[in-house]
């Protein structure tokens, strides 16, 4: 584990001078005309309300990168289906959110003050109607149930739970009944050590219906079926664990059989290079045939989202595709995913789709029955994707209620947390 104090000490600073930077400037947004209103502003425009700007979008602003002006920014994938599909699974790209879980604003326990770190801040359902297609999840054995947590060395607390894991899971049952056509991946960091708890949580969430079975998936890194196939044999959510033995006595994937992985966290997250996770093979190695590109920080601190997911997202990528051996990820997982300074993991994911599936810089110039290579004329980084005829989903793009642009009480909350959970080890 590294210590993250000092450097949190800055960020913390950062975060107070960035604030009183906003604050000084906000009478300055509001007095200033912007060219577009009422919906009709697109990505990167100026903007002064939520209302200003067109579907998928928000009102957002990045003063982490020093921006004064806020912008219409996405919230919201691109309905890749709706432009390309039928291909492998494996061939398309999906966002998907680390801790989709921890979510600022979630109701602590009664009686209990949360301490700990918060990753997104949407509920999963909103994520799924945004377009997240995948789900990081850890579940704990905790008050004789499973629970959603963050920890430290495997055990949940009072003061770091969120939920029973099966809301989650329902929220999940719910969005694939009303979507038939739609497919979920689900990564769980796993220290459940009750035999069949897994397998009986996903049943009593109702989700074996959509269960991708462990003996359909390809195991030395073929092709997955198509998109058509798993949706016509209802073949539509993919669960990965992370204990080996669960595929042999439950039937859940192993996820190391089937994904190869960057290293995550701080120590993952380097400028130029993309390291392997311990657990995984190597990225070129082509022994599995899923690519989960991780791009979060250990620690989240949401008002350096925006930043992160931004430039240096991109840069990550091109690291990543060259240690995969010119392969791109098929997930990308990252911390508060509609943050950004305008197109954000949404513009990356859909230069990824546009490259893979037909040879176009990003997918939404990519022509349904034209040929590889042959592309709409679209400018990149485009005009708002959303007002193009590719299809917009339906999920909110504002955050829930507290989760301002800056968040500075949590540098706070976030010492006390290293300082109790300190306390904590001490006692075991
Ligand atoms: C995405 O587009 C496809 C094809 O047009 C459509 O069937 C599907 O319902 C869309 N998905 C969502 C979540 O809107
Ligand atoms: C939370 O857990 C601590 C022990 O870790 C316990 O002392 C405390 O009573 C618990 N609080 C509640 C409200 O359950």
């Amino acid at each position: 584990m590294c210590s993250p104090f000092l450097e949190y000490r800055q960020k913390c600073r950062v975060l107070a001078i960035g604030y009183l930077f906003f604050v000084s400037l906000t009478s300055v947004f509001i007095t200033s005309s912007t060219a577009c209103s009422n919906g009709n502003c697109q990505v990167l425009e100026a903007c002064s309300a939520p209302t200003d700007c067109g579907a998928g979008l928000y009102c957002g602003n990045c003063p982490a990168l020093g921006r004064t002006q806020p912008i219409c920014t996405r919230g919201q994938a691109t309905n890749v289906t709706s432009i390309i599909n039928g291909l492998p699974f494996n061939k398309y790209t999906w966002v998907i959110t680390h801790n989709s879980f921890s979510i600022v604003d979630a109701p602590p326990l009664p009686g209990v003050q949360r301490l700990t770190f918060y990753n997104q801040e949407d509920t999963v359902t909103n994520q799924l109607k945004n377009g997240v297609r995948g789900l990081m999840l850890d579940m704990y054995e905790f008050e004789n149930d499973i629970w959603l947590c963050h920890s430290f060395q495997g055990q949940c607390f009072n003061f770091t739970a969120f939920q029973p894991a099966i809301n989650t899971l329902k929220e999940v049952e719910a969005f694939l009944t009303e979507n038939p056509t739609e497919i979920v991946t689900i990564i769980i960091e796993d220290y459940v050590h009750t035999p069949k708890g897994l397998s009986n949580l996903f049943i009593n969430a109702g989700l074996d219906k959509y269960w991708y079975p462990v003996s359909k998936m390809p195991k030395k890194g073929q092709d997955w079926p198509t998109l058509t196939e798993m949706v016509q044999a209802n073949h539509r959510l993919l669960v990965f664990t992370s204990i080996a033995s669960k595929e042999a006595e439950e039937g859940i994937a192993y996820q190391w059989k089937y994904m190869v992985e960057n290293e995550p966290g701080d120590p993952g997250v380097h400028q130029g290079s993309c390291p392997n996770r311990k657990e995984s093979k190597g990225l070129s190695s082509r022994s599995a045939s899923l690519f989960l590109m991780n791009y979060f920080p250990t620690y989240p601190v949401q008002a350096d989202s925006c930043k992160e997911n931004s430039a240096p997202l991109a840069d990550m990528a091109n690291a990543c595709y060259r240690a995969a051996g010119n392969v791109l990820p098929n997930f990308v997982a990252v911390n508060f995913y509609m943050r950004s300074d305008g197109g954000g993991v949404f513009d990356i994911v859909d230069k990824m789709n546009g490259r893979t599936l037909c040879g176009c810089n990003t997918v939404t110039a990519c022509q349904a029955e034209a040929s590889f290579g042959s592309c709409k004329n679209i400018a990149v980084p485009s005009t708002s994707p959303m007002s193009a005829t590719s299809g917009s989903f339906t999920g909110s793009v504002q955050f829930s209620k507290s989760a301002s642009p800056v968040h500075s009480p949590k540098c706070l909350l976030h010492f006390l947390f290293y300082l109790l959970l300190i306390a904590a080890l001490i006692q075991l």
